[in-house]
């Protein structure tokens, strides 16, 4: 997994060497996310680039499905708020959501479905004798479970795709918030550089710095309170019983959300609440996971982000190789206002140039 994560990213230098003043980056980090997710096949089909060519490709359909899916999650459907048996199942639906809804999962099925049958066919080689490039991944991992354990394809193409489709765009906004802050605080931006420089030195960053890496840890913490990916959690949850939360009831069949980007600019909880200060951290070490609730971007308790671990760890790994590798300064103005569609994202998206710091030796 390693090796595929630092393949891509090493992609990635190429690509920003070659364009400089950076377009938008999320594409790239949906590349990067694909292979840090350990499913190696769809990130080579992914890294063949939109219009590389002149086609579309693998790549272009990859990202139109999970625009598509994130369309459709946050459209509105007056049909979600009525029981379907007093209406039938398409009667309120005038923007064709179900419809739409079942074409994507075709669709999802079709192309994972391929991926995992030229995966099959690779496994049944190697059973015949064949000598294979070394596969160290989840979908392999899946493939390879003994029969009676074993998930169907339909399960498999479930979580391929839950992992896809839930874990990229976060970890990608996430990191074009960082990115936007290290644009605009050199300082900050140049105290992990030293700390990279004194920690890992003059090879790439791998995974195991990343304990040793602390302001690092405090730059992304501060940027999960201060931009959380997810602000709202628990969207439509539903409360089964009554249920008090501090001096208020919340009636059975409330539909309730959870503002953590209330809680985490709220002054009487934080100081200076509106302020980037990374070493608040230093000061306090606050665990983002759930078990804190002055600061949960992961939500907390039974529906808590099953990909919290995963998400952050990519994110330090991402953004100490970005920062490792290259000095990041303004092309335009950063304008830090919000866009809310599912995720929380950056309303104009980050455009910035990248110059090479020549420390890797
Ligand atoms: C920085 C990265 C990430 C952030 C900020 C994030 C945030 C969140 C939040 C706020 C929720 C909703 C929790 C709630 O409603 O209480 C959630 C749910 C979820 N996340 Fe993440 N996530 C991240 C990365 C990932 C990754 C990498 C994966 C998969 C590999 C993933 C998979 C999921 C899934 C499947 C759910 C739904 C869980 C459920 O409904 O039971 N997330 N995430």
């Amino acid at each position: 997994m390693r090796t595929e994560l630092l393949t891509t990213i090493s992609f990635l230098f190429i690509f920003f060497s070659t364009i400089n003043p950076i377009p938008h980056l999320p594409w790239l980090y949906l590349s990067l996310a694909i292979a840090a997710i350990a499913i190696p096949p769809l990130a080579k089909r992914h890294a063949r680039r939109p219009n590389a060519g002149g086609g579309g490709g693998d790549g272009e359909m990859m990202n139109e499905m999970v625009k598509e899916g994130y369309e459709l999650v946050g459209k509105f459907n007056l049909g979600d708020y009525y029981p379907r048996h007093m209406w039938g199942s398409g009667l309120l639906d005038f923007h064709g959501v179900g419809p739409r809804c079942q074409r994507l999962a075709a669709r999802v099925r079709e192309h994972f479905g391929r991926v995992m049958e030229e995966r099959r066919k690779v496994m049944m080689r190697e059973e015949g004798g064949e000598v294979m490039e070394k596969r160290d991944d989840l979908l392999s991992y899946m493939l390879a479970m003994p029969e009676e354990e074993r998930f169907d394809d339909y399960d498999v193409i479930a979580m391929l795709w839950e992992m896809i489709f839930r874990g990229t765009d976060v970890v990608a906004i996430l990191l074009e918030w960082a990115m936007a802050r290290m644009v605009l605080h050199p300082d900050i931006q140049s105290k992990i550089q030293q700390e990279l420089d004194t920690v890992v030195g003059h090879r790439p960053m791998t995974d195991s710095d990343i304990p040793n890496l602390h302001f690092l840890h405090c730059v992304i913490k501060e940027t999960l309170r201060v931009h959380p990916p997810g602000p709202l959690l628990s969207w439509a949850r539903l409360a089964v019983h009554d249920t008090r939360v501090g001096k208020y009831l919340v009636p059975a069949g409330t539909t309730a959300m959870v503002n953590m980007w209330a809680i985490s600019h709220d002054e009487t909880i934080w100081g200076d609440p509106w302020v980037f200060r990374p070493e608040r951290f230093m000061e306090e070490d606050i665990n983002v996971f759930g078990s804190d609730l002055r600061l949960a971007p992961f939500g907390s308790g039974r529906r808590v982000c099953p990909g919290r671990m995963m998400g952050l760890s990519t994110a330090y790994l991402w953004f100490g190789r970005l920062l490792q590798e290259y000095k990041w300064l303004p092309t335009h103005p950063i304008k830090l206002t919000e866009c809310l569609r599912l995720s929380m994202e950056m309303k104009k998206p980050l455009v910035c140039r990248a110059v090479h710091r020549n420390k890797i030796g």
